[in-house]
């Protein structure tokens, strides 16, 4: 059975920065608290002319090149979002017309902060089982535009960008395993209404609703069971890992992932402090840049692991 090898990755930031105090003229919140909870300092926020696909794109073509295939080489496109360009078609599609790839399949998938990890797991089943030879796996997030920018709660949480990988069908060892999990009980703590399902909060716009601290004692927990239920699956030791890519919702979460693993926080890549919490684009955009930067290195075995409403969660190791 052949085996899926992350074989180029990409991302990407939008231009403009909101920092922290940035928000201080806007809501009742300061610099120090935002940062002391969460670890944040700044987010990017999208452009008006920018879209969840426009910044997909860009992020794909970086993980195209560094793969150094075409895009007409790739049958499988899927999306991880939560703020998509529309309800449909897919963002996924969308970005197949504007890569200009030909009959492929694609889709988004819906597992809000988990999107990403979710995408690379179905990706490495279709490979492994054939049917497809190169993927595009992206996390792209508009959060922005999910936002509501009065609710001190979740604006200075949030930020927007996307990451990408190419995923391609390999005799050599690359996504180890994957986990993947969610329980519909709490779907109450995390949501966004549908507008188009009459669900409508504040006239027309339906915005990200998060009890936080709820959110944050099941994600400590959870993502703590993740790590050993990964280890346990490949029989590894947690030495045998060589880096913790985590979501980055918050830094004292991240954190208490990384004690689990007795993993110094030099080993795990950390954006939350400039780039915020950007969903299911998070790990890939951490991955590419600590693979840009070089901390990353072929060979090397990744322990991934994401937490988001639902509560939808899961993990992959990956050698890479
Ligand atoms: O990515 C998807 C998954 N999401 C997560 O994993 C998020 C997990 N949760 C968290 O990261 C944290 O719960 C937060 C950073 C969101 C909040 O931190 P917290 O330590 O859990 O604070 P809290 O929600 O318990 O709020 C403490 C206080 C409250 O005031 P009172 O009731 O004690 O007077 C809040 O109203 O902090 C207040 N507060 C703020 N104060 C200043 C909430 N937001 C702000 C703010 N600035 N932006």
């Amino acid at each position: 059975m052949a085996n899926a090898k992350i074989t180029g990755t990409g991302s990407y930031l939008p231009k403009e920065i909101r920092t922290n105090k940035g928000f201080e003229s806007m809501i009742d919140t300061t610099d120090e608290w935002i940062y002391a909870r969460t670890g944040i300092k700044q987010r990017h926020v999208i452009a008006d002319s920018e879209t969840c696909s426009s910044m997909a794109e860009i992020a794909a073509t970086q993980a195209l090149e560094a793969a150094g295939i075409s895009a007409s080489e790739i049958d499988l496109i899927i999306i991880g979002t939560s703020s998509p360009d529309r309800v449909f078609p897919s963002t996924a599609c969308i970005l197949q017309d504007k890569l200009g790839v030909g009959d492929c399949a694609a889709f988004d998938v819906q597992a809000a902060c988990s999107g990403f990890i979710y995408g690379l797991g179905i990706a490495n089943q279709f490979i492994r089982a054939g049917g497809a030879k190169k993927a595009l796996v992206i996390g792209s997030e508009a959060n922005s535009r999910i936002l509501d920018m009065s609710d001190r709660s979740t604006c200075v949480i949030f930020g927007d960008g996307a990451g990408a990988v190419v995923l391609e069908s390999s005799e050599e060892e690359g996504v180890l395993s994957t986990h993947l999990h969610s329980d519909g009980s709490h779907q109450d703590v995390l949501y966004i209404n549908n507008p188009i399902a009459g669900q409508k909060q504040d006239g027309e716009q339906a915005y990200m609703t998060m009890l936080g601290n709820d959110v944050y004692k099941v994600a400590v927990k959870t993502l703590g069971r993740i790590v050993d239920e990964t280890l346990d699956a490949n029989g590894m030791q947690k030495s045998d890992v060589d880096w913790l890519i985590p979501h980055q919702a918050n830094i004292r979460i991240i954190a208490s992932v990384a004690k689990k693993l007795n993993m110094p926080m030099e080993k795990v890549i950390l954006t939350i402090e400039e780039q915020g919490n950007t969903s299911a684009a998070s790990i890939p955009l951490a991955l590419d840049k600590a693979v840009r930067d070089g901390r990353i290195k072929q060979g090397q075995t990744v322990l991934m692991e994401a937490f988001g409403g639902g509560f939808v969660w899961g993990s992959a190791l990956v050698k890479m």
